[in-house]
């Protein structure tokens, strides 16, 4: 029996990579795809991931979702030098034209989807928690349905945006605060070991080579990815297919279970995730955390999984 899963993505370069191994999971049943406001606009994440449906031919839902974060802040998307103008690098994919979205908005659609896999379903979340935090505000039964939540964000110390903050989640607090305190299982795949995720032009001449069109869009991102570092290490962070190995491949991390909560004020720490790595508080834990990552083994896995998905995808294309 294949795991039903709902992807919501801002997509995103390494969001774009994460989809693309999770295509080559044959334990995964991907029932849709949601999308965020987060490293570009909206409006830009929901056509990148339509456009890249249609482009490998894969017929998986996709559908709009939250346009702002929580808080309503308009400053919430990722410098578009990052990861492009548009979100995929410099990397244009076809327009769909024969894929529609779904009619739904992202909380809807989480909803009812959930609801008919009676509790079965599990989401991997790459991008800002705001359509979780939306689907959980306007159904209060839904924390049922969920079997478990896999997020890419947050860190046990440091950040990315400033020196306590990571993206996903200085860009909505409050959305992984209404998801922390749901109490549905959840795993958190944060910077402390996302920052380790690695891939360099070795890994990306290796999944070039596949020659599929999974692979040679996996590869150009990574190339766009290693060429904008900041750090002149020549390699690129693979932090959204980390938080899809931890569902897919967890013996590739070590993990610990804390209590931990979104920094929602704060002059400094907004957005800031307080992992009670001291066990100081009284409260029981509520998040598993990787902790610790074996980075040759995730590095195979990552690419033998789009190896797998350009396999299954140049055999429906034909
Ligand atoms: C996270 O922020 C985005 O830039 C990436 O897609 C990833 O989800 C890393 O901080
Ligand atoms: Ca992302």
């Amino acid at each position: 029996m294949k795991r039903p899963f709902i992807i919501d993505c801002d997509t995103g370069t390494d969001d774009t990579i994460a989809i693309l191994a999770a295509l080559g999971c044959e334990e995964m049943e991907i029932v849709g795809i949601t999308s965020v406001n987060g490293n570009v606009a909206e409006k830009h994440t929901s056509q990148n991931n339509l456009d890249l449906m249609e482009y490998l031919g894969r017929d998986i839902p996709v559908a709009h979702g939250a346009w702002l974060p929580l808080s309503g802040s308009r400053d919430s998307n990722t410098d578009p030098k990052i990861h492009g103008k548009t979100g995929l690098g410099n990397t244009e994919l076809p327009h769909a034209v024969k894929l529609q979205f779904d009619p739904r908005i992202a909380a809807t659609f989480i909803y009812e989807e959930a609801k008919k896999r009676k509790g079965e379903m599990e989401l991997l979340v790459t991008g800002p928690m705001t359509n979780i935090a939306i689907a959980l505000a306007e159904h209060d039964d839904l924390k049922q349905y969920i079997k478990h939540i896999y997020f890419m964000g947050g860190s046990t110390v440091g950040g990315n945006v400033n020196s306590t903050a990571e993206f996903n989640i200085w860009a909505d607090p409050e959305a992984l605060h209404a998801e922390l305190m749901s109490g549905i299982p959840t795993t958190m795949v944060g910077l402390n070991v996302s920052n380790r995720a690695v891939m360099t032009d070795i890994q990306e001449q290796r999944i070039r080579s596949y020659g599929s069109r999974e692979g040679i869009l996996a590869a150009d991102l990574l190339l766009y990815m290693i060429a904008r570092t900041k750090f002149g290490d020549y390699a690129a962070r693979m932090h959204d297919p980390l938080a899809l190995a931890a569902a897919i491949y967890p013996e590739c991390m070590e993990y610990e279970s804390y209590y931990g909560d979104a920094e929602c004020t704060g002059t400094y720490t907004r957005g800031h995730t307080a992992i009670d790595i001291f066990r100081k508080s009284q409260n029981d834990p509520n998040v598993t955390v990787a902790t610790e990552i074996n980075v040759p083994l995730f590095s195979e896995w990552l690419c033998e999984r789009i190896r797998i998905a350009g396999e299954k995808g140049e055999e429906l294309r034909k």
